[in-house]
């Protein structure tokens, strides 16, 4: 499942994160890949030492926490701090899986990527080329989202960002591991959230509604691993 979260920052936030993000300091991106990803990651990204990496991290994961959209579709237990890239110059990264897994910097401990988000942080207008593309099932997908858009997608999926031939794509990445390893039993979770709370909407809580919720978090339980 490919999901477009809009709104996860305003304009104003957005402009605020990048003047401190365009101030650097970048370094070179084939650091943080994996030895198939290195060779083919051709992109920037914003240093994790400088002193301002981790407010920034936090305000994006702040953001996507205090999402719904994101929260129900994702069912995070785990979200890692998400880093911040930046692609000009002809810069892309080439078709790649993401790790399976990824050291949490801040304690050390492995977490399981089950989806992976890109938060774009530059216009469209502002940059030629530079889409995420996304092979699924049913073909390959082109994502290129105003800024303070995210995109959800599975990290099992094969992905590659094109080239920018104008001006610079900036964005945010990370990854989640969720509650529901399972992506087919996440999808009917987030499907049925979702007609749960369009119900609610037209018939307020109508005792089959009641019934109905409480099968969701039945099944999310059933669904969710220990943590
Ligand atoms: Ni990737």
């Amino acid at each position: 499942m490919l999901l477009h979260i809009p709104d996860v920052l305003d304009k104003n936030r957005v402009a605020e994160l990048r003047r401190t993000l365009d101030a650097g300091p970048w370094v070179e991106g084939a650091a943080s890949a994996g030895p198939q990803a290195a060779e083919v990651k051709r992109n920037l990204q914003y240093s994790t030492a400088s002193p301002q990496f981790t407010a920034l991290s936090q305000a994006v994961a702040a953001a996507l926490e205090r999402h719904p959209l994101f929260v129900s579709a994702a069912l995070p237990s785990r979200i890692l701090p998400p880093m911040f890239n930046r692609y000009e110059n002809g810069g892309s990264y080439g078709d790649h899986i993401d790790n399976a897994s990824q050291i949490d910097r801040r304690d050390g401990s492995r977490v399981r990527t089950d989806l992976s988000v890109t938060l774009f942080l530059s216009e469209p207008d502002d940059y030629d080329g530079g889409e995420l593309v996304v092979e699924d099932s049913y073909g390959a997908h082109e994502v290129k989202l105003p800024a303070g858009d995210a995109i959800l997608y599975p990290a099992s999926s094969l992905h590659r960002v094109e080239s920018v031939t104008r001006g610079a794509r900036v964005a945010s990445f990370l990854w989640v591991q969720s509650l529901v390893r399972d992506a087919a039993e996440r999808s009917l979770l987030f499907e049925l959230d979702m007609n749960l709370l369009r119900l609610r909407a037209q018939h307020g809580n109508a005792p089959e509604l009641v019934a109905l919720t409480g099968h969701y978090h039945n099944l999310l339980r059933r669904w969710s691993e220990a943590s």
